[in-house]
């Protein structure tokens, strides 16, 4: 993935972060991150399949080496996917997720995108608000979607 708009550095009160695209330099600490944040995590495998799919847009933040956050999506023709997005907890509320999503945006808009899709356990809230937040609006629910509890799935959109 080409990203004119990167790498971009952002102020926090933690400290400057900066934002880049994902290469496979970092997929073993994106995959530890996913499998310390979710129950189900991705596989290595799988990491390294987005990070050559030349139609992802895979993100990361870093503070100096290290890993603070990551979001992975697809886009097929105008639609874009949100697989996922996880920030330490460390780096919190501090408008890091927002960032990548506006990044996101910008680079799918720049690529044809129109319409961002995703999934979001009902129950996580802090993750709802944010893309409420961003402008993501309630499609649907996908009964069972997660096999691990068997809960239901929000599907959002934002249309760019
Ligand atoms: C959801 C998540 C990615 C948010 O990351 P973040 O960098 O803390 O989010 P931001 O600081 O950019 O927050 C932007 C907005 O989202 C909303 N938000 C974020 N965290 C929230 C929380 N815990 N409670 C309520 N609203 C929250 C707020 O509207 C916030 O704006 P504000 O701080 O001005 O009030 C992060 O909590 C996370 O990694 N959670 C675990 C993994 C996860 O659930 N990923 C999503 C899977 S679909």
């Amino acid at each position: 993935m080409n990203n004119t708009m990167l790498p971009l550095i952002f102020e926090t009160p933690k400290g400057d972060v900066f934002f880049e695209v994902m290469t496979m330099a970092d997929w073993v600490a994106v995959q530890e991150l996913e499998a310390k944040t979710f129950k189900s995590p991705a596989s290595l495998n799988l990491f390294k399949k987005l990070i050559e799919n030349p139609d992802t847009i895979n993100l990361v933040t870093k503070k100096g080496t290290e890993l603070v956050a990551y979001l992975t999506a697809q886009r097929v023709l105008d639609e874009v996917h949100i697989f996922n997005m996880t920030v330490v907890p460390a780096y919190r509320r501090l408008g890091i997720a927002e960032k990548l999503l506006d990044i996101l945006f910008r680079t799918s808009q720049d690529k044809g995108g129109k319409e961002v899709y995703l999934e979001v356990r009902v129950s996580n809230a802090p993750a709802i608000s944010l893309y409420q937040k961003v402008g993501f609006t309630r499609l649907g629910i996908r009964k069972g979607y997660y096999h691990d509890n068997n809960e239901d799935a929000m599907v959002m959109v934002k249309y760019l």
